[in-house]
């Protein structure tokens, strides 16, 4: 199975994918963490997002699709899909249907994960993971179980990522708005999409996704 989780920053995409991995086996491909990665290791790829990211825009369609491609390759053609942040814009949404064509892959379902843009400031502010493993926590929403310690790993460090300030949450939330919204109708019109409310508690997000996605 592949589905593409689409919704603004903070929507919960990364919080729900990291769900379907560990319940499901599907594989998450977050091209916003790949660029983190890249950044991180400073790639060529991720000389040219950083600043792009640091900004809250989006990098170009050319590298999100490349970086896609190239992980696709790397799995088998058993394991389920969840492209959390891709596509984004109307190229993107053009090439992934190619992509995922020259690999004889279907695209199933379209979550859109529907949300109040006013909480979102909130959640993104709010939002840290582990240093180690990644898991995501919030300040409010989902602390650790013991204050500190990560529940997954057991690490003590954490991490906050530099694009989570009011100023460029808002930037981002209008890039959404602009380039990542207007795509919704492509796969509407081929039946594929179901609205979820995001602004439900995780684990009602999480019922209503598997609700979609049957056993
Ligand atoms: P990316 O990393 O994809 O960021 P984003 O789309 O802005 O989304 P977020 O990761 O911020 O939110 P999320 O929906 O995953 O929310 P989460 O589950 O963490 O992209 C970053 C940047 O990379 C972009 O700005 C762009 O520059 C670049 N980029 C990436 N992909 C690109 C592409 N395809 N094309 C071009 N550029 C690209 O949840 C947020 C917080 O809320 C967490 O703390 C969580 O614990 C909490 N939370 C989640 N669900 C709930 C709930 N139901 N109730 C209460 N709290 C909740
Ligand atoms: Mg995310």
């Amino acid at each position: 199975m592949n589905i593409i989780l689409l919704g603004p920053p903070g929507a919960g995409k990364g919080t729900q994918a990291e769900r379907l991995v560990a319940e499901r086996g599907m594989v998450q491909l977050s091209t916003g963490d790949m660029l983190r990665a890249a950044v991180a290791s400073g790639t060529p790829t991720g000389l040219k997002a950083k600043a792009v990211m640091e900004a809250g825009e989006l990098v170009s369609d050319e590298i999100v699709s490349g970086i896609i491609g190239e992980k696709l390759d790397t799995l088998s053609a058993e394991t389920g899909v969840i492209f959390d942040g891709y596509p984004r814009t109307a190229a993107q949404a053009e090439s992934l249907d190619a992509l995922l064509a020259a690999r004889r892959r279907r695209l199933d379902h379209v979550i859109e994960l529907a949300v109040d843009e006013d909480a979102l400031v909130a959640r993104i502010t709010g939002r840290f993971t582990c240093a180690t493993c990644g898991a995501g926590y919030h300040d409010t929403f989902k602390q650790p179980k013991e204050a500190g310690v990560c529940d997954a790993c057991g690490s003590t460090t954490f991490k906050r990522r530099p694009d989570d300030n009011e100023a460029t949450v808002r930037t981002r939330l209008a890039e959404y708005r602009n380039k990542t919204a207007p795509i919704l109708p492509i796969y509407e019109v081929r039946g594929l999409v179901h609205r979820v409310d995001g602004m439900a508690d995780m684990a009602d997000v999480t019922k209503a996704i598997a609700a979609v996605l049957g056993e």
